[in-house]
């Protein structure tokens, strides 16, 4: 059953706690850190998916950047560590956003010619995804917002389409990249199709 979406005003206010005290939320998210035995295997994926450079780089050290951040992943080289088993708790993926479906699909494109390619394409309905595996096996998520505006992303959120199915529905990156450079517009292409009811036992989780 789908509720109206809470207000941005009530969503943006931190508030006071039961103390009385400010509530301060970080003004961004930074970065995060991988410990890797296959350390410039995974120095090399990074750099040459997200189009990082290492603002720093040692034997067992690198800081990637690729925007005003000093770094946004860094990955931490320990040797002997063990793959990592499916079914246990942790981080499900990170995700990266893109300004454009244009700069996604490219990136897909460059990516695929190179033999990088997604585990993972789906519309989730408020973004267009391709969710790949890094040589470890974690997941990251490169993404286009589907809507121009936050309010927009969220009342999908709070729709009755998105109650009924908030996985989202795959689509094949060929045909998408394909009619993209065909010239049918963006708004089309990133329009979620309506498939009926999903849930997370219909789609692959590690
Ligand atoms: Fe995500």
């Amino acid at each position: 059953m789908a509720v109206d979406a809470p207000a941005r005003e009530d969503r943006a206010k931190h508030g006071k706690n039961a103390q009385g005290r400010e509530i301060i939320s970080p003004e961004r998210l930074a970065h995060f850190v991988l410990r890797t035995s296959r350390f410039e295997e995974m120095v090399d994926w990074y750099q040459t998916v997200l189009g990082a450079r290492p603002a720093f780089k040692n034997d067992i050290l690198a800081f990637l950047s690729y925007d005003e951040e000093h770094h946004r992943v860094a990955i931490l080289a320990m040797p002997d560590l063990k793959p990592q088993p499916d079914g246990v708790v942790g981080v499900h993926h990170n995700a990266f956003a893109y300004a454009t479906l244009d700069d996604l699909m490219s990136t897909y494109e460059r990516l695929r010619d190179l033999g990088i390619k997604p585990v993972f394409p789906i519309n989730h309905g408020p973004t267009t995804s391709l969710y790949y595996a890094d040589p470890d096996g974690n997941q990251i998520e490169l993404q286009v917002d589907n809507y121009d505006s936050i309010d927009e992303a969220t009342a999908f959120f709070y729709s009755e389409a998105f109650a009924e199915n908030p996985i989202g529905v795959e689509f094949d990156p060929d045909d998408l990249l394909r009619r993209l450079r065909a010239g049918e517009p963006d708004e089309e292409l990133k329009r979620r199709p309506d498939i009926g009811k999903r849930g997370v036992a219909d789609i692959k989780l590690r």
